[in-house]
């Protein structure tokens, strides 16, 4: 037998792109290949790259000039490149880093191995097509390898919402459901290797539509499956939050009390800038009904501070949304110019100030976030048991609310559910015990 080749994935960005890395891994499984966690390793280095803000895409220079060494040791290494910065900057990439040999878009990972072959003497292989084809029906499978106890399952890609700040339009393209049987298909698969929770993944997951089909159908057929316990979704719309989705929250047990539900901003100025086509007040609204349908729900957001034109007015209803909201959880960032966005060319909010409202939303955020893990203390919660721990004897897992909870449990119990009562409340996650 020969042996097998290396091959080493580093991913960053967003979910769906930890899901695309798994499948492309997979795929390269059929190829011969297995994953390695060191690129010393490797005969293949991918890295699975984010556009998102400035410095997510010029960390990927970095890490490439890093291989440089490994490349000259061996100079029958592979470097690909994969993900949004691959689509966004295409040739670009090589005339920075020649050294690189595959550039492959998000839509044409199937692409991938026929690409490898193509530049095996040499030479440079660029795809940034967004082809017919579902490149997730064309990956083969690898072996059906046992897999943690939760799971990412893209269910949707690309956006038709364009926000004047981001890429993702132009990186992942048009707004593209899968269709619904190949989903539940391959969450039984999931489920068959020892997955208890999914969540499903879309840039605009609650946009999903697919031979009649919505969001809220997938989830209650879903829910019906043996041996799936738990169903998460994410990243939601305002503007597509619909009856049915938000009654689903209501009535579908296995549908977890968490939404991630981004807003952006408080002040409909802003908004209005962003093109985000809703406004604060209509967002509040879509909470109150989601609220009503399961009073018990965590929220969670994104925020961007200092958009071109925000002032300090502006800056103030997005504090008062907070206040009025109290996210459970939430993540914020300051506004970075992305080229081609058209946002990129309007005058820009001076880099203090963003950084200084950066900081005060953060404290107002964590404060929230803090009073929401305390809230929790004294209860008994059901956690699904996901994996070892930081100490001996310790298991990680996870609260309905996607709470990181820790306790002292057997790593045998990995995949199951308990009750476990919490203790007490640390930074970024509880700790408790089990109970009986
Ligand atoms: N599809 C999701 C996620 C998009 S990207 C959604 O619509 O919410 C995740 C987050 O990154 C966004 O919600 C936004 O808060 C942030 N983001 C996107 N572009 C950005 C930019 N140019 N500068 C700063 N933050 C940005
Ligand atoms: Fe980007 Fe807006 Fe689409 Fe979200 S909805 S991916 S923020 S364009
Ligand atoms: Fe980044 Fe692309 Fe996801 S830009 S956030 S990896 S969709």
């Amino acid at each position: 037998m020969t042996e097998s080749k290396k091959l080493f994935i580093k991913t960053y960005g967003c979910q769906m792109n930890v899901y695309d890395s798994e499948r492309m891994g997979d795929a390269m499984g059929a190829s011969g290949y297995e994953t390695v966690d060191s690129p010393e390793a490797a005969d293949m280095i991918l890295l699975n790259t984010c556009h998102i803000r400035e410095k997510a895409a010029e960390k990927v220079y970095s890490e490439l000039g890093r291989y440089k060494g490994l490349k000259a040791d061996n100079p029958d290494l592979k470097i690909g490149v994969a993900g949004c910065v691959a689509q966004a900057e295409g040739e670009e990439i090589i005339r920075r880093q020649p050294m690189v040999d595959v550039v492959v878009g998000p839509q044409a990972y199937h692409r991938l191995p026929d690409m490898l072959a193509k530049v095996k003497n040499g030479g440079h292989a660029i795809d940034t097509d967004f082809p017919e084809e579902d490149k997730f029906t064309k990956l083969p499978r690898g072996p059906k390898a046992k897999r943690a106890p939760s799971a990412f399952l893209t269910v949707q890609e690309g956006c038709d919402k364009f926000c004047a700040f981001c890429v993702v339009p132009y990186t992942r393209g048009a707004e593209v459901s899968r269709p619904p049987e190949r989903l539940l298909a391959e969450a039984r698969d999931l489920i068959e290797r020892g997955v208890a929770e999914i969540n499903l993944l879309g840039q605009n997951v609650n946009a999903y539509e697919a031979e009649g089909w919505s969001l809220a159908r997938l989830i209650r057929e879903m829910a019906k499956l043996d041996g799936l316990e738990r169903i998460r979704f994410t990243t939601s719309h305002p503007n597509d939050m619909g009856d049915d989705l938000i009654e689903a929250f209501g009535e579908v047990e296995k549908l977890m009390p968490y939404l991630h539900l981004p807003v952006q901003s408080g002040s409909d100025k802003v908004l209005k800038a962003m093109n985000r086509k809703h406004t604060a007040e209509s967002y509040l609204k879509v909470l109150e009904r989601i609220r009503a349908a399961r009073p018990d729900i965590a929220l969670s957001g994104d925020f961007i501070v200092g958009f071109p034109g925000e002032e300090e007015a502006d800056f103030q209803a997005t504090l008062d949304l907070c206040k009025e909201v109290r996210y459970a959880a939430a993540y914020s960032f300051k506004y970075s110019p992305r080229p081609g966005t058209p946002a990129a060319d309007r005058s820009h909010v001076d880099e203090a100030v963003k950084g200084e409202r950066l900081q005060r939303l953060q404290t107002l955020l964590t404060e929230h976030q803090w009073d929401f893990q305390q809230s929790m203390v004294g209860k008994t919660l059901p956690v699904l048991l996901e994996r070892a721990g930081r100490d001996e004897g310790q298991m990680m897992g996870k609260s309905p609310f996607l709470h990181a909870v820790h306790l002292q449990a057997d790593a045998a119990m990995a995949g199951q559910i308990k009750n476990v009562k919490i203790l007490h409340s640390e930074r970024n996650s509880l700790a408790g015990e089990l109970v009986d």
